[in-house]
């Protein structure tokens, strides 16, 4: 089954770019802030992030954790994360280009994880129950969850009318998906407020959540 449009082509076009815009750094800047509050951060855990891009948001959460494994789509995503990751002397990140439907490409080695997190990413994954499942699914008992994503929008943020998107999510609704996937301790907060001139031509600010949560201690 084809679970995410593919929008390869797109990202790995922004790739060498992406990091010029400085609204998408202080974006990641902020979720890496609301993350930090939100959760209990140890330096033991192990973590899983889906729709890494560049690395805005692996950076500063790599430096929190024991590892981190950066999957993205977008083969030339993962060459400007790796470009970063050459800079720094030692690095506990893992990049590798998978959707996250097909990950891990050898099944026999399914790891799972103490933290899952993902930055405006869900709203280009079309199959959203089954990214969370199987996101469930990759998380320790007890490990937690932490999606930021836009909160439903006009439908005139992206740039190209083309690009099949979700026009963000409602929270309430998406609450109801995570609990329908069995997270518990869901809870959200605004990660980030965000001005752009829209497809529309006009200037608008959009706010982006951050959903955490947890698989139970039980599973
Ligand atoms: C809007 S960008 C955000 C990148 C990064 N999180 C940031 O905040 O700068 C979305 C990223 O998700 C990746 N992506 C889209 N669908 C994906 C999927 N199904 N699995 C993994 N990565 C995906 C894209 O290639 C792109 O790099």
């Amino acid at each position: 089954m084809k679970q995410s449009p593919d929008n390869r082509p797109h990202f790995n076009a922004a790739a060498e770019t992406w990091d010029a815009n400085p609204r998408r750094v202080n974006l990641a800047r902020q979720v890496a802030q609301s993350m930090k509050k939100q959760l209990p951060f140890q330096t033991d855990w192990n973590a899983l992030e889906i729709g890494c891009g560049t690395g805005l948001l692996t950076c500063p959460v790599s430096s929190m954790i024991a590892s981190l494994t950066a999957l993205d789509t977008s083969e030339k995503m993962i060459d400007e994360l790796n470009k970063k990751i050459c800079k720094q002397r030692t690095s506990n990140i893992q990049p590798v280009v998978s959707d996250i439907f097909s990950f891990p490409h050898i099944p026999e080695q399914t790891k799972k994880y103490h933290l899952i997190f993902s930055s405006m990413t869900f709203h280009h994954i079309e199959n959203v129950d089954g990214a969370l499942q199987k996101l469930f699914s990759l998380l320790l008992p007890g490990g937690y969850l932490a999606i930021a994503d836009l909160d439903e929008e006009d439908g005139y943020f992206h740039n190209d009318s083309n690009e099949k998107v979700h026009h963000g999510f409602r929270r309430n609704l998406f609450q109801k998906q995570l609990l329908q996937q069995g997270f518990t301790d869901i809870s959200f907060s605004t990660a980030a407020k965000l001005t752009k001139t829209n497809r529309a031509n006009i200037e608008k600010t959009y706010t982006v959540f951050l959903a955490t949560a947890r698989k139970s201690t039980e599973q």
